[in-house]
């Protein structure tokens, strides 16, 4: 079995890292030829994605080593502007992988297309009309949609609620590998003059909504107290391991007592969900939209993770949030960046990738309140953000390192400091 601890992967060249990725996930030759230029997104392929198009913007494209998902090796790709997120999920993944990685598991991909009435004169009456007609409006759906349905997928019920007046009628729609936006807006379209004839009300709204329950993917992992202790091995944090652990579940219980502090948990958890969403050509403002939704299901915001003790004192991370992603349309087959990206996940279906991105969010998410809970975030960040600020100096090579490690021992990380430090160089 191929291994995505990949030892040193940062300090290997560029085209050292492609090869890896080549080897690992039997990537084509095209693909590795595509990962190695730098503007793989041609504009003639863009001016047919978006409109008004005059360029393309770039990302840079990182690779999250050590991850282990139900005892399979993953390697993870992450498109994402801000220093330290691959680094710290590739850590995080390194500690869980000690304890067996992480367990996942999802829902089937089942989204919801919402059809809304309006001016509805007997509630109760329409819903029992409609519930009556569950079966032919879940046919009527299908009829739209017959190569979702030959893939297994399609109408599979509908749910009723009304709120303030509106009677809200839920189609429910397993889209497979899909992210399933235009087959579940088709379907709710085609079965609105029904619903209006059975509740004598106006269908105003027939649209998917991105609060996708039904859909969720749950990450958990064990970050043992000995690799926990490793990790901060050479570092003198003055903590001992099992203050380390409660400190962790104290910053995870701030977030669960407070707005302000789960919000920022969360960014956290959707620094590592989103780069790799963008990585793989996802929707990922629907994840994102769906994501804080869900957060705050309860009538209060809460944390997206949980972490509590094993009876051994280890910790225990569990995440859990509605993930939308398709393997088919959508940018996943115009960017061909996002195409290999997902070569690179080897993942088979939408739900795998779900939970692959439930176990990057936990991961990040650890990384990050695993900072906060002993050194505080600037240590680990400042030393990454120490290497851009060489850059933006106009370091080079080596001379990145140099002025980093320099201006984190100096504790003076800025422009003109990372100029003065290249002169002398
Ligand atoms: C920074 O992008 C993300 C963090 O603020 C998350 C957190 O505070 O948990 C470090």
């Amino acid at each position: 079995m191929k291994s995505s601890e990949i030892h040193g992967f940062y300090k290997k060249t560029r085209s050292e890292r492609i090869s890896a990725l080549k080897e690992f996930a039997d990537l084509s030759e095209e693909q590795a030829k595509l990962l190695a230029k730098d503007s793989p997104l041609e504009f003639e392929t863009a001016d047919n994605m978006v409109e008004n198009v005059v360029s393309t913007q770039q990302l840079p494209l990182g690779i999250a080593t050590n991850f282990q998902l139900n005892g399979k090796d993953y390697l993870i790709p992450m498109a994402v502007e801000e220093p330290s997120v691959v680094a710290a999920a590739s850590n995080a993944a390194k500690i869980a992988r000690k304890s067996g990685g992480f367990t996942t598991e999802s829902d089937e991909p089942v989204m919801i297309g919402q059809i809304v009435l309006l001016n509805v004169p007997d509630l109760e009456g329409a819903k029992k009309a409609i519930k009556e007609k569950e079966q032919g409006l879940i046919e009527k759906a299908n009829t739209v949609d017959p190569v979702l349905v030959k893939f297994g997928g399609g109408a599979r019920g509908i749910e009723l609620r009304d709120s303030e007046g509106f009677l809200f009628v839920h189609l429910l729609v397993d889209v497979r590998d899909a992210m399933g936006a235009n087959a579940v807006n088709t379907m709710s379209e085609s079965i609105a003059p029904q619903l209006e004839e059975l509740s004598k009300g106006q269908a105003k709204m027939r649209i998917i909504t991105n609060l996708a329950t039904h859909r969720k993917a749950r990450a958990k992992a064990v970050f043992s107290k000995q690799a926990i202790e490793e990790s901060f091995k050479g570092k003198d944090i003055g903590m001992t391991t099992d203050e380390i652990i409660d400190s962790i579940i104290n910053v995870y219980k701030i977030a669960e007592a407070d707005q302000f502090r789960a919000t920022t948990h969360n960014k956290g958890i959707m620094n590592g969900i989103d780069a790799v969403a963008v990585a793989c050509g996802q929707d990922w403002r629907a994840i994102e939209a769906g994501a804080h939704s869900f957060a705050c299901i309860s009538g209060k915001y809460k944390p997206l993770t949980k972490y509590s003790k094993d009876s051994d004192g280890n910790l225990v991370g569990e995440i859990e949030l509605p993930i939308a992603v398709g393997l088919i349309g959508g940018a996943v087959k115009t960017n061909p960046t996002a195409g290999a990206c997902l070569s690179i996940l080897g993942v088979k279906t939408a739900q795998e990738l779900a939970e692959a991105i439930a176990a990057v969010g936990l991961a990040q998410n650890f990384a990050a309140i695993r900072e906060i809970a002993t050194r505080g975030i600037q240590a680990g960040h400042m030393a990454l953000h120490a290497k851009n600020i060489a850059v933006m100096a106009g370091a080079k090579g080596e001379q990145v390192d140099k002025i980093a490690e320099k201006m984190v021992e100096e504790k003076n990380i800025r422009v003109d400091r990372a100029k003065e430090i290249l002169e002398e160089l």
